[in-house]
């Protein structure tokens, strides 16, 4: 009997996809998933809630926040590095990949923040840095000791008596050499990042297996997910041949997705991932959005989803072209539209602040600029990573001189100009912008002191508009960012079509409009954004008679096309 019904049912599937005589290709995106539904949730663990007064986050921190957590409406948790580590790159220099951090507390904290987040239908993603470790791990302290240690090959070395190898360039060197010499074995090793991170080898298989066994350890406690770290670089061509002048300029061509990196993600996910209910997102996934397509094409048995880089990167400098982010925006969207699942986000603890970056943090329109951004990254298709602190708009640190930074990118950049006799004043005005530290500055949950993010002396300073700028005081305002985001993450959750709908572009050369629409069996919504501080009118050739106002981020939303400064409104189309 059950084999008949087999039968009939797999008859159907085969009349269902030949119907009218032609093949129907399967869109794989519209095959649910929890982490395709998922609204991830980004914690910085260093800068959201010091429990201990050290003036460092913590876990404990986090455990006295779940409420708060809970109360956004979000699905998943993605914590930065909290491994034992030196911290010269603030936990992306792992020197104990099952350990916590002592800034951070102990495995038990670890265990009671898994416990608190399950019991209140939260998922954890762990941050898995894996392309390189610390100096300080022990793999690299036996590696460096001695030519013939069995670690020797778990990272990359050239012997001196070969000469100097190839230039490669390094993203954090004070020199930008990714090369560092060490007189104990006569030896160069690898960086791609700082000093003090070792790039690790993955042509050594039991290196991978060490890899392996780390994830196998989280994810047996229990995590739900894996974001990896710089993985595009992991694979190199280790005869190291030389690379043309210049090629520091765009070293992700030459570095990005090299060698045998789909061979070793193809075991990755054959030995750990494959065996869990866990998900996984590439974080730099490539040059182009082919590159990240191959590493999460669900039929090449790699990652899950990848990050937008692209569209990210062109908010680099200020007066970016919204044409062009709209351009590329909707690239990506084309070629994952079918297989493949993107994650979606503007800002992280790479980046400066969204609102400073894409909007406008002026008081006049800090608010409707941080809104209309939050409801760009909840109505795109893919999974939304949001980054802390910006449900709440707050802004850049706007720090003025170098020892008020912490970022190892920029101080090492600011030696180096030092001794190349850079312009220093230029650099101060461009990390004033863009510096990473801008997005790491302590959570503001009051007006108290420090923000109530510690009694202690933060690690970072606090930025000073935290007497205006706080969860406290977005808690009482029904208009506030901050429930303007609960708000709109309810919507997303409400109406599966954003998460899994057609999107279209629509006046694509409109230079302060975003208008697309999204739409799934039947159903279609509009989405308007005003990126400007202009008024500004977008043809989207839709009749708004026939539309109805479903959630707009002003006091009056737009019934006509006609958006006022950093306007955002979602329409039904009937
Ligand atoms: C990307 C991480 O997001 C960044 O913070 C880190 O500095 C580099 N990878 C190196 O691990």
């Amino acid at each position: 009997m059950k084999k008949i019904i087999l039968s009939i049912l797999s008859l159907g599937l085969v009349i269902s996809q030949f119907c009218n005589g032609q093949q129907l290709i399967k869109n794989e995106n519209l095959d649910k998933k929890w982490w395709k539904e998922a609204i991830v949730y980004q914690i910085y663990p260093r800068s959201f809630k010091d429990n201990d007064g050290d003036g460092i986050g913590d876990l404990k921190g986090i455990i006295s926040k779940l409420d708060y957590i809970k109360s956004l409406g979000v699905d998943v948790i993605w914590l930065n590095p909290i491994y034992g580590s030196p911290n010269d790159d603030n936990g992306y220099d792992v020197s104990d990949y099952k350990g916590i951090m002592k800034d951070f507390g102990t495995m038990d904290d670890f265990d009671a923040l898994l416990k608190g987040l399950h019991d209140r239908g939260i998922k954890l993603v762990m941050d898995l840095v894996v392309n390189h470790s610390s100096d300080e791990h022990e793999w690299f302290r036996q590696s460096r000791s001695s030519r013939n240690s069995p670690y020797r090959n778990y990272y990359h070395w050239w012997n001196a008596e070969q000469g100097k190898p190839p230039y490669r360039y390094s993203l954090f060197d004070v020199n930008h050499d990714a090369w560092r010499y060490d007189s104990l074995t006569n030896a160069y090793y690898l960086h791609y990042f700082s000093r003090k991170q070792p790039d690790l080898n993955w042509e050594n298989p039991k290196l991978r297996q060490e890899v392996y066994d780390i994830m196998k350890f989280w994810a047996n406690k229990g995590i739900d997910g894996f974001r990896l770290d710089a993985f595009q670089f992991a694979a190199k061509d280790t005869t190291f041949p030389g690379f043309p002048k210049g090629f520091e300029k765009n070293f992700n061509l030459y570095y990005g997705v090299q060698g045998n990196l789909h061979g070793y993600l193809q075991e990755m996910n054959k030995e750990v991932l494959s065996k869990y209910n866990v998900m996984s997102v590439a974080e730099g996934a490539g040059n182009t959005n082919e590159d990240a397509h191959n590493m999460v094409d669900a039929d090449r048995h790699e990652l899950n989803m990848a990050y937008a880089f692209e569209a990210v990167d062109i908010a680099k400098k200020e007066g970016y072209s919204l044409i062009h982010l709209k351009e590329v925006f909707s690239k990506w969207d084309s070629t994952f539209s079918e297989k493949g699942w993107l994650s979606i986000f503007l800002a992280n603890h790479d980046q400066a602040r969204l609102v400073s970056r894409f909007g406008n943090d002026a008081q006049e329109f800090r608010e409707s600029s941080s809104k209309m951004l939050t409801t760009f990254i909840m109505t795109m298709r893919g999974t939304p990573y949001y980054y802390n602190g910006d449900e709440l708009g707050m802004t850049n640190a706007g720090f003025t001189k170098i020892e008020d930074y912490n970022d190892v990118a920029t101080l090492n950049e600011y030696q180096h100009l030092k001794s190349i006799g850079g312009d220093l004043n230029k650099f101060l005005n461009q990390i004033q912008f863009s510096c990473r530290d801008n997005g790491r500055t302590p959570f503001q949950w009051n007006d108290k002191e420090n923000a109530g993010f510690t009694t202690g002396k933060p690690w970072l300073q606090v930025n000073k508009n935290y007497k205006t700028i706080n969860e406290e005081a977005q808690e009482k305002d029904a208009n506030s960012v901050l429930n303007y985001f609960r708000k709109i993450v309810k919507f997303r959750k409400d109406n599966p079509l954003l998460t899994y709908g057609k999107y279209t572009l629509l006046d694509k050369n409109n230079p302060d409009a975003y208008s697309f629409t999204r739409e799934m069996d039947g159903k279609k919504f509009l989405i308007l954004l005003n990126f400007s501080a202009k008024l500004t009118t977008t043809n989207t050739g839709i009749n708004f008679k026939n539309t109805t106002l479903l959630l707009g981020n002003l006091k009056k939303p737009s019934v006509d096309g006609t958006l006022k400064p950093y306007e955002a409104v979602i329409y039904q189309v009937n």
